[in-house]
């Protein structure tokens, strides 16, 4: 939620915001600003409500320069969008400019005490009480810019990362975090601040990770760290390994398109850091706590949200199935407030594709309290969600920029797919022969993915003849009912047709009342056999018998649901346990065709945000 960046030095700062606030624009996209430092002394400050291209437009008209700015894209919380209520926001002078990502949740007693010291507020939101704050404080003299921000910050209860200006200091550029992603970019004569590495990719090669309570001084020629109270921090510098192209289009028409197609490499990748030539499984990092809980653990809690989930539910079948081992899910924004019980050795795993999603944070807090161990499948390097983790498994996706996930998702599968066999092998659940069947096909999936990827134009004929429906069903059982729900939730995200995902054998209890000739139905019927399969097909003549049209996912070869399906979109055929790998390839081709179809913005769903940091 919310994208920030800011930059100190030699260079005019304007061009640099942008490409940095492009980069950002999946964190939040209903409005825009930046304040600059301009040579004549004055604070430049331009917003536009909208897209980033307003705000470009605008600085076109017209122009401003200078050395030291700050921009920020906005998810609005508190105020609707509008150019009052985007950020930067001034204090009441016009001499301090901030932008925030996060929620100050005490503002409304802080802007009550400095409305009654005579402090007027021009926006609706949380954040305008942060430079009247500092500048109320500077008012008592005797504190410097840096202490004042301190003390500010202290009094500040709620999440943020900030970036602050001064129009009396053009050389200086400060930064502050707690609970919102924030990173410095270290340069050379030049320094910059920003929400996600990709927004400072091709500008330097050194980072910083902010910590929670850390204070940044960024000056051109170098960057100073302290805690709020004024102690100094030893801030570790790290090397930046990611390339400038993960972050761009690579001459695909959407980010998400590109993210579709990136997947068997990206499974490729993981499958490489993962399984040793002799196809046992290896989790490097993690795999000091997995030994030690494997056999001390009595459940395994998966906590997630949105996406993730999904993964989460087909983790749990998968463990339940290899490592056997009691297991459930929740949504982090449902474990939080259910006053859960768990067993006194309770392994916890925490899955997100940012490592930032407040609920998800929030349950691994919880469970954390409860005594669980937490490992974390997280795809975003030195993310909060790591550093408060006991141990992780980094999906190594790349940057995820489309709003709706993909290959961080297929990344998910397959991590717990290896979390899953490694448990097993270490509880005795399966043995070396299995766990070398396991990886080995495995190591078929991302060619499979390749075919899938290769059947594009068909599926994208097929979305054509269901684009202009108001709804769509998906169905699927066992391994598949969780990319049922992933399959409509990709569709409605990005198309906006609406899509319910169910468990196929849950239909005949509700769903089969909505079903006409005018409702899709998608159906995943892979593997050709196994126990479920029959129950399938039970459930698509249900649908026929009510004249639904019924778009099937199959394996190829498989032949035998054509009469009973409009429809059908072949597959490579592996295990139950690994098809839904495969099929969700297809769901989001489909999904991805449907919204073009329909017009949408893809990368930028309406009113979503790619990383969710507010509750
Ligand atoms: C948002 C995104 C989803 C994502 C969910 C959880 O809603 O739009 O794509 O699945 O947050 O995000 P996480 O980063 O925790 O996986």
């Amino acid at each position: 939620m919310c994208g920030i960046v800011g930059y100190v030095g030699p260079k005019n700062a304007v061009p640099l915001l942008i490409e940095g606030l492009k980069r950002l624009e999946y964190r939040g996209y209903d409005s825009a600003g930046v304040a600059v430092r301009q040579a004549d002394g004055a604070l430049a400050i331009l917003k536009r409500v909208g897209r980033l291209s307003n705000l470009e437009e605008a600085l076109d008209a017209t122009p401003v320069a200078g050395g030291l700015g700050i921009g920020h894209t906005r998810w609005a919380t508190h105020g609707e969008p509008s150019e009052i209520n985007s950020h930067p926001h001034l204090d009441g002078s016009g001499r301090i400019a901030v932008v925030h990502n996060g929620i100050i949740e005490n503002y409304l007693a802080l802007r009550a005490e400095l409305e009654a010291k005579g402090h007027v507020f021009r926006s609706q939101t949380d954040t305008e009480v942060i430079p009247h704050l500092i500048e109320e404080i500077l008012k008592g003299g005797g504190k410097s810019r840096l202490e004042a921000i301190r003390e500010a910050l202290r009094s500040a209860r709620g999440a943020y990362a900030l970036g602050i200006v001064f129009r009396d200091e053009p050389d200086a550029l400060y930064a502050a975090r707690c609970g919102s992603p924030l990173i410095v970019g270290v340069g050379d004569g030049e320094q910059f601040i920003a929400s996600d590495v990709p927004a400072i990719l091709n500008r330097v090669n050194k980072v910083i990770y902010l910590n929670d309570g850390e204070v940044a001084e960024l000056r051109p020629a170098g960057v100073a760290v302290s805690k709020l109270d004024g102690t100094p921090a030893a801030p570790e510098i790290k090397a930046v390994t990611l390339k400038a192209e993960a972050a761009e289009r690579a001459g695909f028409e959407t980010f998400m398109l590109k993210e579709i197609h990136e997947q068997p490499r990206v499974l490729r990748t993981l499958l490489d850091a993962h399984v040793r030539k002799d196809g046992s499984v290896d989790l490097g990092e993690a795999s000091a706590l997995l030994e030690a809980q494997a056999q001390n653990a009595q459940r395994v809690l998966i906590l997630s949200c949105g996406t993730a989930h999904y993964a989460g539910m087909y983790g749990r079948l998968l463990i339940e199935r290899w490592a056997d081992i009691p297991c459930e899910t929740d949504l982090g924004s449902e474990f939080r407030y259910r006053q859960p019980r768990l067993p006194e050795r309770t392994l916890a795993i925490a899955v997100s594709q940012s490592g930032e999603t407040a609920d998800t944070l929030a349950s691994v807090r919880l469970a954390r309290e409860m005594g669980c161990k937490v490992v974390s499948i997280c795809n975003v390097p030195g993310s909060t969600l790591l550093r408060e983790s006991d141990a992780a498994l980094l999906t190594q996706a790349g940057p995820e920029i489309g709003v709706a996930s993909t290959k961080a998702f297929t990344a998910q599968l397959m991590a717990f797919a290896l979390l899953a066999i490694r448990l097993g092998r270490l509880r005795g659940a399966l043995d070396e022969k299995r766990e070398r069947e396991l990886t080995a096909e495995l190591a078929r999936i991302p060619d499979y993915i390749h075919r899938v990827l290769d059947r594009q134009d068909d599926i994208r004929a097929i979305s054509q003849k269901y684009y202009e429906c108001f709804n769509a069903l998906y169905l699927g059982r066992r391994f598949n009912y969780p990319i049922a729900l992933e399959g409509a939730l990709k569709n409605k995200e990005i198309s906006y047709q609406h899509a319910e995902g169910y468990a196929a054998g849950e239909m005949k209890h509700g769903p089969i009342a909505l079903i006409n000739e005018l409702l899709p139905v998608v159906c995943l019927c892979t593997p050709t056999a196994d126990e479920v399969r029959d129950k399938m097909v039970s459930n698509l003549k249900e649908v026929e018998a009510r004249k639904g049209r019924i778009v099937a996912v199959v394996a190829e070869g498989d032949e035998s649901l054509r009469g009973l399906a409009q429809d059908v979109i072949p597959v490579p055929e592996t295990i139950e346990e690994l098809s839904p790998l495969v099929n969700v390839v297809a769901l989001q081709l489909f999904a991805y065709h449907n919204a073009k179809a329909r017009g949408a913005d893809i990368d930028k769903p309406r009113n979503l945000a790619k990383s969710v940091t507010v509750e």
